[in-house]
């Protein structure tokens, strides 16, 4: 009896952690931000149906597997008086044969809807929404392309219309800050822009599953939401130190609703700034804020075009929510603050220099960015 106790207490101790794992599977919530089960869009809903196929078959090989066991070692067990080496066995043409034939079949049964699912998402779906993303180091840029989309780029927020497929051409670009702009650079000669991007992934668990944005090349896919709402999406790969805060939204509004954010977001720039607002406007232009970021409307708006301009476009920034890649809240001055103090402490990794800013500049520059409705 004795011998037979540690086995025992071994016994419980995996019976218990069976049940932890399964009341931890109880964690699970629809109602958890980023949780892929819940699907809020027909992309992802087909993506979940595929699931929906794929698991019961990964549980049940499971079961199979782990109960076979079970019963080989039970059957064969030492019994403690046998020292012989055990009956030797070479080959077993018909377990062989079930062994090999059995798993075809299911991965053939399996491979099916996975095919038929790669297919039909892998087509432009007809009047869809286009849109290019962007991914930097660390965030996100969303340009709204063709005649459609008036040439409106946003950053960490992207706005789509509800019901309607959204069309994704994804890159990845790394534009590097000029030395001109960073303190203490004697040279005032604009480095030659590195494009080498890192390779990022684009996930909106509730939406669509993961696309890989890769250096060098244009990945597509599409996305759909049928009911208004946000939408929280992060990178999903690895891309350095500023990839766990490398966070978006995907703010989903009614048809009408989306029209009248994207005819907004074509105007140009608030340039009604008076008093603490136009002292930051003017900031903006002279203290190097101008060298990586735009706001359409302005003559020295600088930085290139999209994808190759280093910073985000700020024309609209009060009418987002999130800046820094999702990190802050574009509201609160005092994160703003913070930011604009110095950005690297807030955020690692960030391409944004400290530009040595006094307080008074950066409360200035607080509340132009503010007025940038
Ligand atoms: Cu971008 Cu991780």
């Amino acid at each position: 009896m004795r011998a037979g106790r540690p086995r025992r207490s071994g016994l419980i101790g995996w019976a218990l952690l069976a049940v932890a794992m399964l009341l931890l599977a109880g964690c699970a919530n629809a109602d958890l931000p980023q949780d892929a089960l819940s699907p809020e869009g027909p992309v992802a809903r087909q993506q979940d149906q595929l699931w929906d196929i794929v698991y019961p078959i990964a549980i049940g090989v499971f079961v199979f597997v782990q109960l076979g066991l079970l019963v080989v070692m039970w059957r064969f067990r030492s019994r403690g008086d046998d020292t012989a080496i055990p009956h030797q066995l070479h080959g077993n043409t018909k377990l062989e044969l079930l062994w090999t034939i059995i798993p075809a079949l299911i991965l053939a049964i399996i491979a099916v809807p996975t095919t038929r699912t790669i297919f039909a998402l892998a087509d432009e779906p007809d009047d869809a929404l286009q849109v290019r993303v962007i991914g930097k180091q660390f965030w996100w840029e969303f340009e709204y392309t063709g005649e459609e989309g008036q040439g409106v780029v946003t950053a960490n927020e992207l706005h789509i219309p509800t019901g309607r497929p959204v069309f994704l051409s994804m890159e990845a670009l790394s534009p590097q800050i000029p030395d001109s702009v960073v303190p203490g650079e004697e040279s005032d000669e604009r480095n030659p822009q590195s494009l080498d991007g890192v390779i990022h992934s684009f996930w909106v668990p509730k939406l669509a599953g993961k696309q890989d944005v890769v250096p060098g090349h244009v990945r597509t896919m599409y996305i759909e939401a049928d009911n208004p709402g946000r939408y929280e999406g992060q990178c999903a790969e690895f891309c350095g130190i500023g990839h766990a805060v490398m966070r978006f939204e995907v703010v989903a509004h009614d048809p009408g609703d989306f029209e009248e954010w994207l005819t907004a977001q074509a105007e140009p720039a608030f340039d009604g700034q008076s008093g603490l607002a136009a002292q930051g406007k003017e900031l903006f232009e002279t203290a190097g804020c101008i060298a990586c970021h735009a706001i359409n409307g302005y003559e020295t708006s600088g930085g290139g075009a999209a994808g190759v301009r280093v910073g985000p476009n700020l024309t609209h920034f009060a009418s987002r929510s999130i800046f820094a890649g999702g990190l802050f809240d574009n509201s609160d001055a005092e994160q703003l603050a913070a930011w604009l103090r110095d950005p690297q402490s807030v955020k690692q990794g960030a391409q944004m220099p400290n530009l040595g800013l006094s307080e008074e500049q950066i409360e200035a520059l607080v509340a132009y960015l503010q007025s940038l409705k």
